[in-house]
């Protein structure tokens, strides 16, 4: 099964131009307890570089673009994120990393918990072990 799983969100258009509504619960498959957005990222930095036991992502690139990897310690694939129309779920215990941000780069991220330290597995062989059990 492909880790790469897409929610559209249709833009409501019209000679004006065009609107993204996100739902929670709706649009977006979970209750959405957080949002925070990346932006002004560095050239050639990446970022990124952990899973999360127990969190629910939406991540849409709502202008420029990145590269997404998701990696679930079976599969690794990759993704462009360039759509303000295109949302990508990432699932608990995936591991995600963001490389080429383009210059105008805002990355949107709807989350289905509150900030928690201790959720985060950066260690990327923490992470195959934990997967493996
Ligand atoms: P981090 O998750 O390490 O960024 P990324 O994985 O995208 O490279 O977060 C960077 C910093 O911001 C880190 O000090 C934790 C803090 N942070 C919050 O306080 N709240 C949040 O919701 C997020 C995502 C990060």
């Amino acid at each position: 099964m492909s880790l790469l799983n897409f929610v559209s969100f249709p833009p409501l258009g019209d000679e004006r131009g065009s609107l993204v509504a996100l739902e929670s619960e709706k649009t977006v498959p979970f209750a959405i307890k957080r949002v925070y957005y990346i932006f002004a990222t560095q050239k050639s930095v990446a970022r990124g570089f952990h899973a999360h036991k127990n969190l629910k992502q939406v991540a849409i690139c709502v202008t420029g673009k990145c590269r997404m990897i998701l990696d679930n310690g079976e599969n690794r694939e990759e993704v462009w994120l360039d759509s303000p129309t295109k949302g990508l779920l990432i699932n608990d215990l995936v591991w995600r990393e963001m490389h080429d941000f383009s210059e105008d780069c805002v990355l949107l991220v709807l989350a289905s918990e509150h900030y928690d330290e201790n959720d985060y597995i950066r260690d990327y062989g923490s992470f195959l072990k934990q997967v493996r059990l």
